[in-house]
């Protein structure tokens, strides 16, 4: 059995996504798993070399987890020949110009969403990455999820007829920071620093929608900034100049009609921070990031409108719990096996630059939409 080594500068690994999600839950969870498994014996070994613009933050980083090589010098780590893949983890308006640097090295990318601020910088990585050679991916976390697997099973395996509609939900209070910290990146709520949730969630929402249910086909978005004062990371007061709420409506490939509300404003009732309803004509699903519960068309209960009397039934009661049938991994680190596969054997992958471009695209749309009051068509992308 011989094990190779694949080197990966990691940039932005200091932030929540970079350290959390990327590093430690998923090259570090590797690592200790021992090594991405290549189908002949081999084992894959992703070897971090961690780049940021903070020193100390990454030497302490590094010292925590036993990692030996890190640099403040992304120019240097990207003439390092033995560097394979960039990693990009960084916020969102320092990810264009550190790919475009990456890909003129000749690095595979791998990087956070969405790929650009704008879809014009989106579509020229995905042409440069094609030029270049070299692979590319997107980070589209949301499909490996355990409640979406099981939802794309319920698709897969027919159980909904002709899909009619989608119902998403998602969001929770982020603190404004003044009596409580927030629990979010100041950025994120200034739109010339990157933020705002349709940049954040559009994206996410386009990969799911395109990969569950098909392509979406047009945007109507009504956004707004609903809490328009925050206080940062350093207790001070700040304009929120980016929109905290969006709430979209998506015309889907197919004539299906997805209504997904995304809201750093409001108070979780729900039992999950995201759940999808699907409304089909056999059955209906909701899905959840962990949970996805069902009602059968058979088992549809005849409701009456009655607002004189107490609800009869106990609606919520009556789906049934869809069960894993398997064990679901870390959704960030299935990704990164797959890409780190698709690096190393040319495995077959669709979450590329083109793909991330759709994601940047859409929000851009929908910001469009709600500005000026129309309902777009989303134009198919090509290189
Ligand atoms: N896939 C997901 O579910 C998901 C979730 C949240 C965020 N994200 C994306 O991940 C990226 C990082 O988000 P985060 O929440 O980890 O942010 P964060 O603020 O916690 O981390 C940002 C990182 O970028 C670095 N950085 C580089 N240039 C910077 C600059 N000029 N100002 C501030 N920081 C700078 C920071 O040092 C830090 O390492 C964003 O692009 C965001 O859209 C993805």
């Amino acid at each position: 059995m011989a094990r190779k080594t694949v080197r990966i500068a990691m940039n932005g690994v200091t932030g929540r996504m970079g350290y959390r999600q990327h590093l430690v839950r998923s090259i570090l969870a590797i690592r200790e798993q021992g090594g991405v498994a290549l189908g002949d014996g081999d084992l894959l070994w992703p070897e971090p070399v961690l780049v940021g613009r903070r020193q100390h933050a990454l030497k302490a980083l590094a010292e925590q987890h036993g990692l030996e090589h890190w640099s403040t010098d992304l120019d240097a780590v990207l003439a390092d020949p033995t560097i394979d893949i960039y990693f990009d983890a960084q916020v969102t308006s320092a990810r264009e110009a550190a790919v475009r640097k990456a890909i003129a090295a000749g690095k595979h990318i791998y990087c956070e969403k969405p790929t650009a601020t704008d879809l014009e910088g989106a579509l020229e990585l995905a042409r440069l990455a094609r030029a270049a050679g070299v692979k590319h991916g997107v980070v589209q976390d949301k499909i490996f999820l355990p409640g979406l697997l099981k939802l794309k099973r319920l698709i897969d395996g027919g159980f909904f007829g002709r899909i009619l509609s989608i119902r998403g939900e998602f969001g929770y209070w982020v603190f404004e920071g003044d009596w409580q910290p927030a629990q979010r990146p100041s950025w994120n709520y200034r739109a010339e620093d990157g933020g705002g949730i349709v940049v954040d969630m559009f994206p996410h929402w386009e990969y799911v929608l395109h990969e569950l249910f098909g392509p979406v086909r047009s945007v109507q978005a009504q956004v707004t900034t609903h809490i328009p004062r925050r206080w940062d990371e350093r207790g001070e007061a700040y304009e929120a100049t980016a929109d905290d709420s969006a709430y979209g409506i998506f015309r889907l490939d197919g004539g299906a009609v997805a209504q997904i509300n995304s809201s750093w404003a409001v108070r979780v009732n729900r039992d999950e921070l995201v759940e999808f309803q699907v409304d089909g004509v056999e059955g209906s699903a909701v899905a959840g990031l962990r949970r996805c519960r069902v009602q059968h068309r058979a088992a549809t209960p005849k409701p009456v409108w009655n607002p004189d009397l107490p609800t009869p039934e106990p609606f919520r009661d009556q789906w049934q719990e869809v069960p894993d049938n398997g064990e679901f991994d870390n959704g960030f680190k299935t990704q990164w096996e797959l890409f780190l596969r698709h690096v190393a054997l040319d495995a077959p992958w669709s979450w590329d630059l083109l793909a991330g471009a759709r994601g940047v695209q859409l929000a851009e749309l929908g910001l469009r939409s709600s500005a000026e009051g129309r309902r777009f068509e989303v134009p198919e992308l090509t290189l």
